[in-house]
């Protein structure tokens, strides 16, 4: 039996969580901190877990992603999507502008909005309750995301109020804004991965992962330009996109009623700017009819409608000479050649260098040295070129061929199969490899040595008084200062935070050797996993594939670097100046048993580990990890800023509250 108040409970924590969501996700002004939000949401996933019949699956606990990874099943649209017919012109506005003055006897409108750059996506919702989910495809039918989608925060499951239809659809555009993809592309440099060309291709790819957990964690975001139904409730475009706002869509403020092209030119010079500072891509500005009943007049043409239109931005174009090409090795010997320009000014900055990616892509272009090359900036961190002119090329002028060898120290590239990038394979004595990997060791988010810098390990390196991460810990006083850059504080400075490191937690010192592909996540992992550096060492192939999120590149590389004799000497230097090879959680030792048979509630923020490697190590010890805290909970972890209501509710039922300290304490004591 449900206690008759528990219904009207889960109901209360769905509409909070979830106007809360609103707040954040599409009005970006949040009422409540992270931890309050986390805490409701925890609260809700308990109580579902407790009354499974009261499960929904529109409910805002739903949002984190489940494992089950599935292709996507194919879906009908109901209405085809369509695409836009483009123009790059005023002009054209203008032609527009004239055929619908044709077609229509009374006056009209245009809607004027940005347009999302992006992968588009079709809503279908049914009683207020989001339905399915599905791509464009090819336009007649497309793959059914839906699992994808809920992990995006910004779509809302339920919807407010109730005067939206029994069943419409809602399009729009789902996209990466700035920071995430910058954040994305940066975790996977880190990783030895090659990053996504821009935040469109990179929010496509997420779309389509079958594993919805890893969608959650990319922070797709949508937003909303397009109602379809019987019975919508305006009878035009603008002010159904404006109740859809009161729904809960991600509708954006920047739309514009126009009437004549002056106005519409108006919105297009001025977003051609002020885009710029958005935090998302936009490509141009997309022109619309206002009323559906001219809509269905002007009708559509078998790929676009005819009444709208997309007015695009042209990105941002130079031609330049290409002067040289550049071949930089990074730290896991992945060459990328860069291309050296004449200076020029493009969309406000100097630019000298661009991007050339890989062998393949110098090959398309056909690039010839002294060549007159277009560069763009795109979505891209770095311009790139994206054409050459080939009709002002030198007769006698030579394409350029990708080298063979290293340009730092001369051995001979390897190009690994599937892979587009060659490789340096002398890690042991490429000098940039050998001072990538220190620089990655030394870095805030590896050992954290923050007392030495880039150029100081490059002093170091060229002075000859490192070769490796190991040989930092051997520096001396007498050594450093006599370096130019140094004084008695920054030596002292210096030799400080190096010593400091050594206390550096196992997952930290396993990130920072660099080995390809472990980026900081896996080394954690790996680091629970094991427990110590000896049994990872060990470990063959097939245990480390069975470490979460660790396949079978990963498993290869850490197979690949523990068999090579000078990485195993590394590490012994490394563990004779005292680094810290092994987890403290287990401090080596098989779990202790301490929490065996008891039920253990997690709460709060912790300093030393997350809250996901806190329950892991519960469970390791023999307990059970449960949400909310009942008259059966045996122990809470009370982390920091840990909601007043579970202590109070903890300490009413007398249940032990121990800090997180003393949890590390307890499971450092053998088994008794
Ligand atoms: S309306 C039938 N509005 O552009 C008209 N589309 O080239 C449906 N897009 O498939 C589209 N921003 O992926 C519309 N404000 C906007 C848009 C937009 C981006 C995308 C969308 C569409 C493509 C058409």
């Amino acid at each position: 039996m449900i206690p008759k108040d528990i219904f009207a409970r889960i109901e209360r924590l769905r509409k909070e969580i979830n106007r809360h969501n609103h707040l954040y996700y599409v009005e970006a002004r949040p009422e409540i901190s992270d931890f309050e939000f986390d805490a409701m949401l925890s609260d809700l996933e308990a109580l579902e877990k407790k009354y499974p019949e009261l499960k929904d699956s529109s409910s805002p606990t739903q949002r984190v992603g489940s494992d089950i990874s599935k292709g996507f099943q194919q879906v009908k649209h109901r209405y085809p999507m369509l695409s836009l017919a483009n123009t790059y012109s005023f002009d054209e506005v203008q032609d527009f502008h004239n055929r619908i003055a044709k077609s229509l006897s009374q006056p009209w409108q245009y809607v004027c909005e940005l347009k999302y750059d992006g992968t588009a996506i079709g809503l279908t919702y049914k009683n207020g309750k989001l339905l399915r989910a599905v791509t464009r495809g090819d336009g007649v039918q497309g793959d059914d995301v839906t699992a994808n989608v809920k992990t995006i925060r910004s779509i809302p499951l339920t919807l407010n109020g109730n005067d939206f239809p029994e069943e419409f659809e809602i399009r729009g555009e789902i996209f990466l804004p700035h920071a995430v993809f910058d954040e994305i592309n940066q975790k996977r440099n880190e990783q030895g991965e090659t990053p996504f060309a821009n935040p469109r291709n990179a929010a496509a790819g997420t779309l389509k992962q079958l594993n919805p957990k890893i969608v959650a964690e990319r922070k797709l975001d949508c937003l909303l330009y397009f109602m379809l139904g019987d019975s919508l409730p305006y009878d035009n475009h603008y002010q159904n996109l404006l109740k859809a706002k009161d729904w809960g869509f991600k509708v954006p403020d920047n739309i514009e009623l126009c009437k004549t092209v002056e106005e519409i030119t108006n919105f297009v010079d001025l977003w051609d700017k002020a885009r710029r500072k958005l935090p998302y891509d936009t490509d141009g500005v997309v022109i619309k009819v206002n009323s559906y009943q001219q809509q269905n007049q002007l009708g559509y043409t078998a790929k676009t409608p005819r009444w709208a239109i997309a007015y695009k931005y042209k990105a941002e174009q130079v031609s330049t000479t290409l002067l040289s090409v550049d071949y930089q090795v990074g730290r896991t010997g992945a060459i990328t050649p860069v291309a050296n320009l004449e200076p020029v000014l493009l969309a406000g900055t100097t630019v000298k260098r661009a991007s050339l990616h890989n062998a393949d892509q110098m090959a398309i272009l056909d690039l010839h040295i002294g060549d007159t090359v277009f560069v763009e900036k795109g979505g891209e961190i770095i311009p790139k070129i994206v054409g050459v002119d080939a009709s002002l090329r030198a007769a006698n002028s030579s394409a350029f061929e990708y080298i063979t060898h290293c340009p730092e120290c001369g051995t001979q590239l390897i190009r690994p199969d599937g892979e587009a990038k060659h490789y340096c394979p002398n890690q042991a004595g490429c000098p940039p490899q050998l001072k990538g990997r220190v620089i990655h060791f030394i870095s805030r988010k590896a050992m954290d040595i923050d007392g030495l810098g880039e150029e100081t390990v490059d002093l170091l390196f060229s002075k000859g008084l490192i070769k490796d991460m190991a040989d930092l810990y051997d520096l001396t006083y007498e050594q450093l200062i006599d370096l130019d850059r140094f004084a008695d504080k920054s030596v002292k400075n210096a030799i400080a935070s190096i010593k400091q490191s050594t206390k550096m937690p196992f997952h930290k010192v396993l990130f920072g050797l660099g080995i390809r592909y472990v980026g900081e996540t896996t080394a954690r992992k790996l680091a629970m996993h094991f427990g110590l550096l000896e049994k990872l060492k060990e470990a063959t192939f097939e245990q480390l594939i069975e470490v979460d999120e660790v396949g079978e590149r990963i498993a290869q590389s850490i197979v690949t670097f523990f068999s090579d004799p000078k990485n195993i000497e590394l590490i012994k230097r490394l563990e004779k100046a005292g680094l810290t090879l092994e987890s403290e959680s287990t401090e080596g030792n098989a779990a202790t048993g301490v929490f065996r048979g008891q039920s253990v509630v997690i709460s709060g923020t912790f300093n030393r580990i997350s809250r996901d490697e806190l329950k892991e190590l519960v469970m390791q010890h023999g307990g059970k990890n449960t949400s909310s805290v009942s008259a059966s909970t045996n122990l809470l972890i009370a982390g920091d800023k840990m909601g007043p209501a579970k202590l109070d509710k903890a300490t009413k039922l007398g249940v032990k509250i121990i800090s997180e300290d003393d949890f590390f304490e307890l499971i450092k004591q053998p088994n008794t």
